[in-house]
């Protein structure tokens, strides 16, 4: 169950505000509960705080900082049924997906844990020539100051912790504004931060309008803005980012290849999860299957029964696989992309109705390649399917595309895997499996329109801190 009003914190303290957002529930469309709503005033007196914690938390110890995101893992195992609740009301989250994601939440903070002992320098010889014979150096990592993050509403917790574990780990204070539709996960986050000793101003959690949060991206202070979310607006934020260091984990249109030799019961299980889960609303959703010639047909039979079984309806039913998209304007525009596909002469293979924001689990065939279900981020329970002949034409068709996150590709053929693996434009190459696939510590993000950076804990701590060099130079005795 979610509480009736919600603070927002600033300065590591919860306050309740004049302005409230109302939260609805993405199923019944009713209001679920208020949260305090953060002004720009209150903003920049969350700069300023932040500005004041930097020296404090950069003397926090390894194991200080440690103990802060060994308590959060604690507190999440006690509260995971609420925090899964959480979700299946704000987003409109399956309750299996919800567990799933609960897990991950925890998963990320334990390993920004360890990480928070393991930031090392290195020990760099200098003396490469003669001018330089009695000079050696070394390295350490040094928090890079007061981050900015705005969290996306497809996963409110386990991206909001992909911001927030490694900023505590790397000793960096920080700003964050949670999606306005889903702030619920990162505002009991903070309530969980709030029960530790950070020092006053390491963190502020502030859900505010889209007007209100020009300072996460333009003020001077923050040293680094992190954003998940569009390509549309991550690029656009870019623009405005100054000096600041920018990390952007976007959207993309992901392929899956299956190739003559895959198994296909077990791919067809993958694929369905890959394409379906979370009702599509991931940046590594499957959206394009590609699908050599010669299983084509049995494959595509399969595809479609075990997608037309899919259950609709409650997110909290344990048996629900697909819930409602975050609104009905995004099932809307979805739908629209579906009857634009088929007017242009796609085949739907099953699908295609919606009720408000539900929108049943679609497949295509034959879509041309300029319909935007094929080449926009469709973030929603579309996939379109594709045959292909030869393993090349196919990669090349993957690597068609403004986008480059992650590909899946199904073969058993080592020498296809390394073609793969050196041919794909992507950040992630998954063999075996869907592009879906995803755990988190290791490197995740994109190229080209898809990002910039990489998450997975020790690399966002690499983009949170700045590598100091000294240099010691041996004096003549
Ligand atoms: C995303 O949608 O960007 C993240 C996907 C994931 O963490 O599994």
């Amino acid at each position: 169950m979610l509480k009736p009003a919600y603070p927002y914190y600033l300065a590591n303290e919860a306050h309740y505000a004049n302005q409230d957002l109302v939260v609805t529930d993405k199923y019944t469309h009713l209001p679920a509960t208020r949260v305090a709503l953060a002004n720009s005033d209150v903003i920049d007196q969350a700069i300023a705080a932040a500005v004041e914690a930097q020296v404090p938390m950069a003397k926090m110890a390894a194991y200080e900082r440690q103990q802060v995101l060994e308590h959060c893992v604690l507190r999440f195992r006690e509260r995971a049924e609420e925090l899964a609740e959480s979700l299946c009301i704000e987003a409109g989250k399956p309750i299996k997906d919800a567990r799933g994601e609960v897990t991950r939440l925890i998963d990320t903070f334990k390993i920004a844990a360890e990480e928070a002992t393991r930031i090392h320098g290195e020990t760099i010889p200098l003396d490469i020539s003669a001018r330089a014979k009695a000079y050696r150096g070394m390295t350490k990592r040094v928090p890079i100051g007061v981050c900015s993050f705005i969290s996306p509403f497809n996963f409110p917790l386990n991206l909001a912790a992909h911001k927030i574990a490694p900023a505590i780990a790397a000793g960096c204070p920080f700003i964050l504004k949670p999606a306005s539709l889903t702030p619920i996960g990162a505002l009991i986050i903070g309530e969980v931060l709030a029960e530790t000793y950070l020092p006053k101003g390491a963190f502020s959690i502030l859900p505010c309008t889209r007007d209100g949060a020009d300072l996460f991206t333009t003020d001077d202070r923050l040293k680094l803005l992190s954003f998940t979310g569009s390509p549309e607006v991550g690029w656009a934020l870019k623009a405005k980012a100054g000096k600041k260091k920018v990390t952007l984990e976007l959207g993309g249109n992901a392929a899956c290849i299956v190739d003559a030799d895959t198994q296909l019961d077990d791919a067809v299980q993958r694929i369905v999860f890959g394409a379906f889960y979370q009702s599509g609303q991931s940046c590594i959703s499957v959206q394009r299957i590609l699908i050599h010639s010669t299983i084509y047909d049995a494959l595509k039979t399969k595809l479609v029964a075990a997608t037309a079984a899919l259950v609709m309806g409650r997110p909290q039913d344990e048996n629900t696989f697909i819930g409602p998209m975050i609104s009905e304007k995004e099932a809307q525009r979805l739908e629209n992309w579906i009857q634009q596909a088929i007017t242009a002469g796609a085949t739907l293979l099953c699908g295609g109705q919606r009720q408000g924001a539900m929108l049943a689990a679609t497949l295509l065939e034959n879509v041309p390649a300029h319909c935007e279900v094929v080449c926009q981020e469709a973030f929603g329970p579309v996939a379109i399917l594709e045959k292909f002949d030869d393993f090349q034409q196919a990669l090349a068709s993957v690597n068609d595309s403004d986008y480059g996150l992650q590909a899946g590709v199904f073969t058993r053929d080592l020498y296809k895997m390394h073609q793969a693996w050196d041919t794909l434009e992507v950040g992630g190459v998954v063999i075996g499996d869907v592009p879906s696939w995803r755990v988190d510590h290791m490197p995740y993000g994109g190229i080209k329109d898809s990002g910039l950076g990489r998450e997975g804990i020790r690399y966002a701590i690499e983009d949170m801190t700045e590598i100091r060099l000294l240099i010691v130079r041996e004096i003549p005795s």
